[in-house]
């Protein structure tokens, strides 16, 4: 939530600052805002809106010279999104500038504190308070900035990732994390700084990512201290040579990031096994379960933590693992989980799946489990990520970067992984045949091929989407280990479009939501042909008496619910524990549809984030 990019060094600050805040704005949108040394002065300009509005803004603001600046692209937290509550923040003196990312929780008796010494505010936020505060500490102390940003810190309760410069020392920029990311790009004499590393991938593939609880003092031509903020101890910088390349963070020439992403699975699916899965050797081969492999047998369940998309990738995985594993499974809310004293002991294996890797919640649910001695693996996107370091061991899903804020091409992989996960484990354990086991194998291999296959229906999904578009209201319907994908199709529709959207498991309709069902209601049914397939044509009958509109996701050559329902789309036949794999495109097809022809903003829909790092 919210992001960071920062600049010091010979180029331009402006354009940099400009175009990193841009490929950060899946972090936040609701105000962006730049401050930049011009050579003379501070120089700030901020707006309510997008970094597009910004640059109209900066345009008549400011001179866009200077070869120091930070800028923000704000996820409101405190403070409702304008300008004034836009970052970057300066303290009283006008002297110090600061933009943060996460939350100050023990703000407002710092703030009574600092207002009894005279200090005033103008905006709603808990920034305006921590730079006054880094303000108050470097007068009273009389210490240089790098120490002011640490003892102030050390007085914070919360979260945070910072950047702070003086306009007095234009030659140095203090940063600092705890539980929200930063990384520092390291060029020829110059440093970027940067929520995370897209915004300086065509300048440098070096980067340093910042642990929890260390800051950096930043010189221009004196390079880079790091140290712990607790007790002052010194680090030594890291510097890792990043893989991902300019091109994996563009659209090519798809309308939305969605769409690409949307695309761009049978790759990721792909790219997911690729080198686990070895048909040939009938063998998965993945290094942080072989590893670990006696805590997985010796487990005595599997607790599964995530959050949104995520967590509906636990939900199939639990039908998988326990369906092939044989081995119980719990899905929980990391949310909920965090917080209700939850029995953990040494002998559960917890699962933490996260695309961003840096959710909060799923990060203190991790947390919460090593201290109470559970084996913690973590499934992540982001390489690198806070949960990919904070855990014991886990497996990346190779998705690639996922920009668009509606989560398509990272659930696929993360049920492909933990897929994967569940096919070794029930090998060990002996719990699926030999022969069953080759059968997963190749079924899975020729996923790929299948998306590509499902994504043909995409023509006719928009003619569905044109039917359906000014509709209030849908439900989503699925058994098995297509219920998840029915929570996961509502969802995506939700939080691009703002349609309501509920997803059920479709023998839960008559308990309840059937009460909704007439002619004005679109209803989504996954009714594949492997896994209660007749039952679930049952159900197709209850709401088609009921006049309700039937949209069926089928397997190819279906006949029977063809003959009941308004539209059906098919998709190509596998094995029903893999049928999420394809059940799923047809439903991020219908909400980007959906959602476009609504004119909204399906890559940045309101009031979301791409990553959620403040609980
Ligand atoms: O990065 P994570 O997977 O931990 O994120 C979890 C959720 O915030 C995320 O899946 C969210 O629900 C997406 N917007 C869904 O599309």
């Amino acid at each position: 939530m919210c992001g960071i990019v920062g600049y010091i060094g010979p180029r331009e600050a402006y354009p940099i600052i400009v175009e990193g805040l841009k490929r950060l704005e899946y972090r936040g949108y609701d105000s962006a805002g730049i401050a930049l040394f011009d050579g003379k002065d501070l120089k700030v300009s901020k707006t309510k809106g997008k970094v597009a509005d910004l640059e109209t803004r900066s345009e008549k603001e400011i001179t866009k010279y200077g070869s120091v600046g930070i800028g923000h692209t704000r996820w409101a937290t405190h403070g409702v999104p304008n300008d004034v509550n836009s970052h970057p923040h300066i303290s009283n003196s006008g002297e110090l500038v600061i933009i943060h990312n996460g939350i100050i929780e023990n703000y407002e008796s710092l703030k009574k504190e600092l207002i009894s010494r005279g200090y005033t505010f103008k905006s709603d936020t808990d920034t305006e308070v921590l730079i006054n505060l880094i303000e108050d500490v470097k007068k009273q102390e009389n210490v240089k900035l790098g120490k002011a940003v640490q003892i102030a810190l050390n007085q914070v309760v919360g979260a945070y990732a910072i950047a702070v410069f003086d306009k007095n020392k234009p030659e140095e920029i203090v940063i600092a994390r705890l539980g929200s990311p930063l990384a520092i790009g390291v060029g020829e004499d110059e440093f970027f700084i940067a929520s995370d590393a897209s915004p300086f991938l065509e300048y440098t593939k070096n980067a340093i990512y910042l642990e929890d609880e260390e800051m950096a003092i930043i010189r221009f031509h004196k390079g880079i201290k790091i140290r712990k903020i607790k007790d002052d101890s010194l680090v030594d910088p890291y510097i890792q040579k990043l893989q991902i390349n300019l091109e994996q963070i563009e659209k090519g020439g798809f309308d939305h990031f969605m769409l690409k992403e949307i695309h761009e699975q049978p790759k990721a699916i792909t790219d997911t096994y690729r080198g686990r899965l070895l048909r040939h050797e009938a063998i998965i081969k993945m290094a942080g379960i072989e590893d670990n492999m006696k805590k997985f047998l010796n487990a005595d369940r599997i607790i599964i933590v995530a959050c949104g998309t995520s967590w509906h990738a636990g939900l199939v995985a639990e039908y998988i693992f326990e369906d092939l594993a044989r081995v119980p499974v719990e899905v929980e809310y990391a949310s909920e989980f965090r917080y209700r004293n939850p029995i953990i002991t040494e002998k559960d294996v917890l699962i933490a799946i996260s695309q961003s890797g840096e959710t909060a919640d799923t990060l203190a649910a991790i947390k919460l489990a090593k201290s109470k001695g559970a084996f913690v693996f973590g499934v992540c996107n982001v390489v690198g990520s806070s949960i990919a370091r904070e855990t014991h061991a886990g497996a990346y899903t190779h998705a690639g970067p996922e920009i668009g804020v509606a989560s398509t091409k990272a659930f696929t992989t993360q049920i492909t992984v933990l897929t994967l996960i569940a096919l070794r484990l029930a090998r060990a354990k002996g719990t699926i045949s030999s022969s069953d086991f080759r059968h997963h194998l190749l079924e899975l291999e020729m996923i790929p091929k299948k998306v590509e296959e499902a994504l043909k229906s995409d023509k006719h999904i928009q003619k569905i989407s044109e039917t359906y578009k000014d509709t209030s209201n849908f439900l989503y319907l699925g058994r098995g280990y297509n219920f998840p994908v029915a929570l996961e199709g509502a969802l995506k529709l939700k939080e691009i479009s703002y349609i309501h959207a509920e997803g059920y498991p479709a023998a839960e309709m008559k308990h309840g939501p059937i009460a909704l069902i007439d002619e004005n209601m679109p209803i989504v049914v996954i009714a594949t042909k492997k896994g209660h397939y007749e039952k679930v044509v049952s159900n197709i009958q209850e709401i088609k008496s009921r006049k309700g509109k039937i949209i069926g996701i089928v397997t190819e050559g279906d006949v029977q619910v063809k003959e009941l329902a308004d539209h059906v789309i098919e998709v190509p036949e596998t094995l029903e524990s893999l049928s999420p794999l394809l059940t799923t495109i047809p439903l991020q097809l219908l909400s980007y549809h959906i959602a476009v022809m609504l004119g909204k903003n399906v890559d940045q829909p309101r009031n979301l984030a791409k990553s959620v790092t403040v609980e």
